[in-house]
């Protein structure tokens, strides 16, 4: 029998730093016990490999050490170019031979040699009137997926479920906003390298694509047309400065708005493609979150293409916390960055007894 264990810790190894998040059920809701967020040097990871592991393994350790968790046990996702998923609608079969017609399916519908990847799949639904079901097939990378792993278990944890950060949103979303009948919304995750969209329709994920594009673009583009280090680059973009230069210049915005703008434009082409190939029907609200939803010109962009009310995700709306611990304004700051780590947080050990 399977049971479902104790949650996780939730570690979600990004491009600009490692957050880490554990919670507890309690009541209806979840209650927040732990939550840290550690900067990473620039290039620790470059498209989703681990360049530099003495940074993420230490930055892993600190967390551990200074959030005061004994919890080995740990939740992981990825993102980005290794993981593919795609829908599938197939004719209706039983659970061992749709095993069987898998493989098949996975060498037809994964660009990769399916010996290097992990394949995991999901019946979405069921059709028996047309004899048909959808099915969700995911195949991601075994060397990105490994890479993780290893710099985890050099970090003396014990990574037990490697999920996906589309996914881990929608497990957000749902467990703060829950889903009504005929909703169809986007989820849009903006970090520092990656965009990972989810388009949910009736708590069903529809579409997702990662794009490689995220808030280090725009910190480039200001480092190469104002001449600055990285650090005042990334200070200038969230609107404060370091050292001596007291002023943002006003120049930024301008830059800010540039590469915003384009990459609202890549979102906007990935709803479209979505519109123009599903029968769902159109996309009714999306919702923001990651560290380049911090970003008001983001927001405000995207709302201007695609013509439907967008709304930062408020990763903690139903997950109470003591106050004595937690720093009400701090944690709201640092909301968009949690979302997936939370989504890691609320996944279980599966337990075999
Ligand atoms: N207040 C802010 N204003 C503007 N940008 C911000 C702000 N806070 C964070 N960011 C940007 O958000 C990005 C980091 O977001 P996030 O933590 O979601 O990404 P990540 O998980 O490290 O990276 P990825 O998922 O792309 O690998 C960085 O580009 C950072 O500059
Ligand atoms: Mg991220």
């Amino acid at each position: 029998m399977l049971l479902e264990g104790k949650h996780l810790i939730g570690v979600d190894i990004g491009t600009s730093s490692v957050k880490v998040i554990q919670v507890r059920k309690s009541g209806k809701g979840y209650h927040l016990l732990k939550h840290g967020v550690e900067k990473l040097p620039p290039q620790s990871i470059v498209d989703g490999h681990v360049m530099n592991h003495g940074a993420v393994v230490d930055a892993l350790r600190k967390l551990f050490r200074e959030l005061k968790i004994s919890q080995r046990e740990v939740a992981l996702s990825i993102s980005g170019n290794s993981v593919i998923i795609k829908k599938l609608n197939l004719p209706l079969m039983k659970a061992e031979e749709l095993e069987e017609q898998i493989q098949w399916e996975a060498e037809q519908h994964i660009p990769f040699d399916i010996s290097e990847v992990e394949l995991d799949y999901n019946i979405l639904s069921e059709n028996p009137a047309a004899g048909q079901m959808d099915v969700l097939l995911v195949a991601a990378k075994k060397d990105e997926i490994q890479d993780l792993v290893e710099v985890v278990r050099e970090a003396r944890l014990k990574p037990l479920v490697v999920d996906i950060d589309a996914f881990a949103i929608q497990n957000v979303y749902e467990l703060n906003y829950g889903y009504s009948v005929g909703e169809i919304i986007a989820l849009l995750n903006v970090g520092a390298e990656v965009t990972t969209i989810n388009i949910v329709a009736d708590g069903i994920s529809q579409f997702t694509r990662d794009i490689s594009n995220g808030g280090n673009m725009i910190t480039e583009e200001i480092q190469k047309q104002l001449q600055v280090s990285y650090e005042e680059a990334e200070a200038y973009k969230a609107g404060g400065t370091i050292g001596s230069h007291e002023v943002v210049p006003r120049e930024v915005d301008g830059i800010v708005g540039n590469v915003v703008d384009s990459l609202a434009g890549e979102i906007q082409r990935s709803l479209d493609f979505f519109m123009a190939t599903s029968n769902k029907g159109e996309v009714q609200k999306i919702y923001l979150t990651g560290g380049t939803a911090n970003i008001a010109q983001l927001r405000a962009s995207i709302e201007r293409r695609a013509r439907v009310p967008v709304e930062l995700l408020d990763p903690f709306r139903r997950v109470n916390y003591d106050d004595r611990k937690f720093n009400r304004e701090m944690l709201r700051a640092q909301a968009p960055q949690a979302s997936i780590c939370l989504g890691l947080a609320l996944r279980k050990q599966k337990e075999r007894i």
